[in-house]
């Protein structure tokens, strides 16, 4: 998809493009344009922000002019009853094409335990820790299937936590920052402790649950206690080819979690299945533990059971369910807000730490590496 101009027109509303490789022009409001104007006089150079002021623009301003730069690469227009022109480089013009939410160039890649068993998304620590191609690789591994394994990791915390930082700092919670914890009773919570624990989302009680999280068994000295994750956002689609009014009723109700504990009490309302305002795939948030209780009209509630046992169902089944044995060198990062993860019970000694990223810091990571 290129960004050079062909030609432009104006008429009364609109500036009108015409694109080298697109027989289909795109049309930008004036009263848009003044405000998004990329002059030094409207937007400032070194921090992007907006020095426009909108409010003081008249409603139904017009162009005088527009003029093409020689490479196609740039716009300019001159408007009625003001001196300063205003610059718009044409890859803005393109990215702003379409109403909606920009595009991602880079979709995901949607896994069955099948699909992913034997190309597992790996890469080794020392990649990571060299140099910024070998944390680029790992991000966006992590973004493309939801989770990356690095092997061959120290088994210490100290160097755990380290590689997490690669990223982003640590976010902190109720547990703290940076964990490292053996089966005990710590916490109000499953996790601490040997029981199997079935498909989850971390945090499904905070409004803004944690983006990612991080794994590193430390010390493993048992049997069982094989981890579990499942690709939410696959699973969502099944659903929405297989019950559309299953995935209606996972995408709409709002349902309420909580931790209610260690004198806290933390609640939160997600979907099951959250989107985005273009219907795209944005969130899984689901802990049947911590669901809080709540009340739906009768209808409705029948709806909610029978949407959630179809979820419940999905998630358990095998066919969805990656597994493997977390080992001492192998570290899982994971987007919380589309991988599930799970526990079988075991028996004997198992170290595990960890940490919890947020998902701004580590997209801005993302979007700051791909940007080069
Ligand atoms: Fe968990």
């Amino acid at each position: 998809m290129t960004t050079q101009l062909e030609a432009l027109r104006t008429t009364d509303k609109y500036l009108e493009v015409q694109w080298k490789d697109d027989v289909q022009p795109s049309r930008y409001p004036y009263f848009w344009l003044r405000d998004h104007c990329h002059a030094a006089h409207s937007m400032n150079q070194e921090t992007n922000q907006r020095q426009v002021d909108t409010f003081s623009l008249p409603v139904d301003l017009r162009a005088e002019t527009a003029t093409l730069a020689e490479d196609g690469n740039s716009v300019s227009i001159r408007w009625e009853n003001e001196e300063q022109e205003s610059i718009y480089p044409s890859s803005f013009l393109r990215e702003m094409a379409v109403a909606g939410l920009p595009q991602s160039d880079h979709p995901k890649i949607l896994w069955t335990a099948e699909e992913i068993a034997d190309r597992l998304p790996k890469i080794s620590y020392d990649d990571v820790m060299t140099g910024d191609e070998g944390l680029k690789r790992w991000v966006e591994l992590i973004d493309y299937y939801g989770f990356a394994i690095v092997d061959n990791t120290p088994a210490t915390p100290e160097v755990t936590e380290d590689l997490a930082r690669r990223i982003t700092y640590i976010r902190e919670t109720i547990f703290g920052g940076f964990w490292d914890f053996t089966a005990n009773q710590a916490f109000a919570d499953s996790a601490y402790s040997t029981v199997e624990i079935g498909p989850h989302t971390d945090g499904t009680y905070s409004v803004d649950s944690p983006g990612y999280q991080m794994f590193h068994c430390l010390e493993f000295d048992g049997t069982g206690g094989e981890s579990v994750f499942v690709d939410g956002f696959r699973v969502a689609e099944e659903i929405r080819v297989q019950d559309s009014k299953a995935f209606d009723t996972l995408t709409s109700v709002p349902v309420p979690a909580q931790y209610l504990g260690d004198g806290v009490h933390l609640r939160a309302e997600h979907p099951i299945i959250g989107l985005d305002r273009d219907g795209a795939l944005l969130q899984i948030a689901y802990n049947n533990y911590d669901r809080a209780p709540f009340r739906l009209e009768d209808d409705q509630q029948e709806d909610f059971y029978r949407g959630l046992r179809l979820f419940n169902e999905l998630i358990n089944d095998r066919r969805f369910q990656l597994r493997f044995g977390l080992r001492p060198g192998t570290v899982v990062l994971f987007d919380n807000w589309r991988v599930m993860h799970a526990r079988d019970a075991y028996q004997g000694h198992r170290r595990l730490c960890g940490a919890y990223l947020n998902k701004e810091d580590f997209l801005s990571k993302l979007s700051v590496l791909r940007r080069g």
